[in-house]
């Protein structure tokens, strides 16, 4: 037996005991004829005191110990006279009686702490040591209580969790594939699944009407602080449902999941908005309503008096900024090149601010007269003390752009409480998505996705004015979940391959499974599936899901640990009957 405690439970009760402890060394110190250490497990910290004066020895053979060795040490518990407060167990150190070396350690590349000197890709290199770190660790712990509770709850809902592949056929809507070469069958190839989002549907008209899953999913596309390559889903589907149902069912889920992990009681429903609104109101279809800001449409107003930027402009759309009429030149310019950004792509911003004596400024003062810009500020219920902000250009462009903005006014002013949760359904998503570059429609969520049914006689009509029975649920600004009550109806779902641009035949040979599956009676059905990764993130307060994953990828989809992805041997290449191609460097 290496240990009977851990580091983590002793306490003033265990005064007087003899215990053994294992674990890393965090930290030395020696002080006169002292010898202290911080011996660290998974559990926590406590002290470990060797005595020159009791055992010379022992306190030699202590001081020779290095960082992150691993040490097994025996001991009595005593009470500290000077208690650290900041600890469970600091009311207590161990007086050593013996220490042994398990293993020793090179000098880590960085403290394993949580103010740690170590740098992104350093750690991310040396993934195991950041992982010791406590802050680190208490995502993954938090991550693994979630898992479980969620399982528990939908095992208390009747859903069974099922497996489903993880090599699976390429299929050409969504993001690109991951791809896997067969070896048994040359010049084909696996895909590993974006979601599992077919066979789900297949288990439901196998019967098995409440699904879940906790499913790694795998997408090729570009990466960013809320996107991974490979991340995880809680994949959910159910028969005989409407829209109706499954969002009761999962905003219950999330609910309970804020209770067990936050003490948070959401009381009320969560606030629905239509995606029409959301982009109206926020620019985006997962608008951050911790705060409001909402945009204000000024079009009409300002067309017509000669300022060619609004004139020739699609929309004029503004927001107020409580209480920053006081912002010196310096910090609008700030917001200016903000917006002129890459990211953002505005070509500038435009002004106004009613200042704390009712007078008015703006940048724009050539163009509109006091009382035109007195119009804007009653129209967008600017007071005074007030600063408008106003952009203009092609309708979606611009709201995606003022959407930053608003984004970086709420930072600004510290309307992004990580304490605060604001979550919402946002509803009524269209069906389809015209693309400029291709000259055709895309599904917005994905082929199976049913139309409204108030909708259906506008399919071939007006096509782009077909609403989904597709629903996303939204917390601060993220997009947490997405799900959709699917077709169940073979001519239905024909009518819109036919509106994606498939032929008959390329539909049969992409889906002709799920196509022939639904001859056989299948159920009407429906679900949904929370980014599981940005669900823990969310709760831990964190910027980036790469702090829930144990081994993440960095932005450019590499393992600096291990460093994937990486060269195959000519052999293997070989076997599996594929030359390389590559472009010149
Ligand atoms: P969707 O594509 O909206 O729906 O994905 C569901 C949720 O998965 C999360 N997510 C991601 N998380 C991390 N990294 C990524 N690259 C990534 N991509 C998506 C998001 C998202 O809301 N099969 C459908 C669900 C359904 O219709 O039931 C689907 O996959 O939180």
């Amino acid at each position: 037996m290496y240990r009977d405690k851990t580091c983590g439970e002793l306490r003033l009760a265990d005064a007087g005991q003899e215990v053994r402890l294992a674990g890393w060394v965090q930290r030395i110190r020696k002080m006169g004829g002292m010898t202290f250490i911080d011996l660290r497990d998974r559990y926590g910290i406590t002290q470990i005191v060797f005595n020159q004066e009791i055992n010379a020895d022992l306190c030699e053979a202590a001081n020779g110990l290095g960082r992150e060795y691993v040490v097994e040490i025996t001991g009595k518990v005593e009470e500290r006279t000077s208690k650290n407060k900041n600890i469970p167990t600091g009311e207590i150190e161990i007086i050593a009686s013996a220490v042994k070396v398990l293993n020793k350690s090179d000098i880590p590349p960085f403290t394993i702490e949580d103010n740690t000197d170590g740098g992104d890709d350093l750690r991310m290199k040396y993934r195991y040591l950041d992982l010791r770190r406590p802050c680190v660790r208490k995502n993954l712990e938090l991550r693994h209580r979630m898992a479980f509770e969620i399982r528990r709850y939908l095992d208390s809902k009747g859903f069974l969790e099922i497996e489903t592949p993880i090599l699976v056929k390429s299929t050409p809507e969504g993001a690109r594939d991951f791809v896997v070469p067969s070896r048994m069958n040359p010049g084909e190839f696996y895909a590993l699944p974006q979601s599992p989002q077919l066979f789900k549907q297949l288990l439901m008209v196998s019967g098995y009407d409440r699904y879940f899953q906790i499913a790694k999913c795998f997408r090729d596309e570009d990466l960013r602080a809320d996107r991974q390559p490979e991340f995880t889903q809680v994949d959910c589907e159910m028969s005989f449902v409407e829209q109706e149902d499954v969002i009761q069912m999962f905003e219950g889920l999330v609910k309970h999941i804020f209770k067990y992990v936050k003490d948070i009681d959401f009381a009320d429903p969560f606030p629905r908005m239509t995606w029409h609104d959301a982009m109206r109101l926020y620019g985006s279809d997962k608008p951050d309503i911790r705060f409001g800001m909402p945009f204000v449409e000024l079009t009409d107003l300002v067309k017509g008096k000669g300022f060619a930027v609004m004139d020739d402009a699609e929309l004029t759309v503004g927001i107020v900024a409580n209480g920053c009429a006081a912002y010196t030149r310096k910090q609008i310019d700030q917001l200016t090149d903000f917006v002129k950004r890459p990211q953002v792509g505005a070509k500038g911003l435009v002004w106004v601010k009613v200042e704390a004596d009712g007078s008015i400024k703006s940048s724009v003062g050539k163009f509109f007269d006091e009382e035109q810009l007195r119009g804007w500020a009653s129209r967008m219920g600017a007071e005074a003390g007030d600063l408008m902000l106003i952009m203009s250009g092609e309708a979606m462009k611009t709201r995606k752009q003022l959407c930053e903005l608003r984004l970086e006014m709420g930072n600004r002013l510290g309307l992004r409480d990580k304490d605060v949760f604001a979550p919402l359904w946002v509803v009524d998503f269209p069906l389809f998505e015209w693309d400029e570059e291709t000259q055709r429609y895309y599904a917005m969520h994905h082929p199976f996705t049913s139309p409204n049914p108030e909708d259906i006689p506008l399919l071939h009509s007006d096509t782009g004015k077909v609403r989904a029975t597709a629903y996303d649920i939204v917390v601060n600004g993220t997009e947490l979940g997405g799900g959709s009550i699917r077709i169940h109806d073979s001519e239905l779902q024909d009518t819109m391959f036919e509106l994606l641009g498939f032929t008959p035949e390329r539909a049969r040979e992409q889906f002709g499974f799920l196509m022939d599956a639904f001859k056989y009676g299948a159920p009407p059905h429906g679900g949904l599936a929370l980014g599981f990764d940005r669900f823990v993130s969310i709760l831990a307060g964190l910027d980036t899901i790469r702090d829930v994953i144990a081994f993440p990828k960095n932005n450019s989809g590499r393992d600096v640990m291990n460093e994937s992805p990486s060269q195959l041997e000519p052999g293997q290449l070989e076997e599996l009957s594929l030359r390389l191609d590559l472009p010149e460097k």
